[in-house]
């Protein structure tokens, strides 16, 4: 198996990510392994992050490798004016695979041409988070025994929101009908609307979050509007509360839904439903650990009794 990158969720096929959440779930079953005794993991943070960079670490550590890397760049030489490139260069003659997060969309994609050891897209600004993406396939797989032919609504920033992004697009092999719910300021964009339209993918969109949208849904994908994203303050406090996903509003659910939400969570789900068997994104979460211990396995070309 050849070292590959994974910097968009197009970079796999429908069979290759088909690979990944079985080999996710060969790691559930077996997190333990020192498959990557000698490999050293650099994890890049150019932006905050608990859960991404805290689960790529310990799938690292789970596996028997080493960690190098900065969760603060303002501690690092970039803070003296170094430039990305030179970054990314140097981390390169210390580690096999580096795992970066960046504000600008794209960086994940530059740092492969300039460095011949793989890199993990873990979000490049609103564009991609293509790793959330194969935990959300993972967790929808998991719960729904399948990812066909499944109706998904998702809710709250589809504008900025990179992992609806990932998700919209590696969905498309799997015939799914989605719902878009957001403000007029967050809608999701033209480009993804027409990728649906491509692909031949059925949505609707709504600027309200009603019950009958909640009742047909396999799926509810909530997200967090996110204010780091915004270049006018005032913009985002008119928008933040808009969407908000209360128990009560799941008591004619269907029995097979499931909420997802990449998480952090602010306010867009009340804390009543956390109790819920239909809250499902702390389990989500953890799923992380199992698909980015196979996502690094890939990069890095380890080969594992998973066909
Ligand atoms: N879902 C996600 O990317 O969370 P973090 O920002 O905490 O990594």
């Amino acid at each position: 198996m050849q070292r590959k990158n994974l910097v968009s969720i197009d970079d796999l096929s429908k069979d290759e990510i088909m690979k990944i959440l079985r080999t996710a779930q060969y790691f559930e079953e077996n997190p333990n392994q020192k498959i990557l005794d000698g490999k050293i993991v650099a994890t890049l943070f150019f932006e905050p992050s608990t859960r991404t960079r805290l689960s790529f670490e310990t799938a690292v550590q789970r596996l028997g490798g080493r960690i190098i890397g900065f969760s603060d760049p303002a501690a690092t030489s970039t803070s003296k004016g170094e430039s990305l490139k030179d970054t990314i260069k140097m981390v390169s003659n210390y580690a096999d695979l580096i795992v970066m997060r960046h504000y600008l969309e794209g960086a994940a994609q530059y740092a492969t041409e300039v460095t011949d050891i793989p890199i993990v897209n873990a979000g490049d600004g609103a564009n991609q988070h293509p790793s959330q993406t194969l935990l959300d396939l993972y967790s929808i797989y998991k719960t729904q025994g399948t990812l066909e032919n499944l109706t998904i609504t998702m809710v709250g920033d589809l504008k900025y929101g990179r992992t609806v992004h990932s998700l919209l697009i590696a969905m498309r092999h799997f015939n799914p009908t989605f719902r878009f719910i957001a403000c007029q300021e967050l809608q999701m964009p033209e480009v993804y609307k027409k990728f649906c339209e491509k692909e031949g993918i059925s949505y609707t969109e709504h600027t309200d979050f009603n019950q009958a949208v909640i009742d047909t849904s396999d799926i509810i994908y909530m997200t967090r509007v996110q204010r780091e994203r915004f270049t006018d303050i005032m913009e985002y406090e008119k928008v933040k509360d808009l969407y908000r996903l209360r128990n009560c509003m799941l008591d004619s659910a269907r029995s097979n839904l499931k909420i997802l939400h990449p998480l952090p969570r602010v306010n867009e789900i009340d804390r009543d439903v956390d109790d819920n068997p239909m809250a499902y994104y702390f389990q989500q979460a953890g799923n992380g650990l199992y698909a980015r211990q196979a996502i690094i396995c890939r990069a890095l070309g380890v080969t594992l009794p998973v066909e």
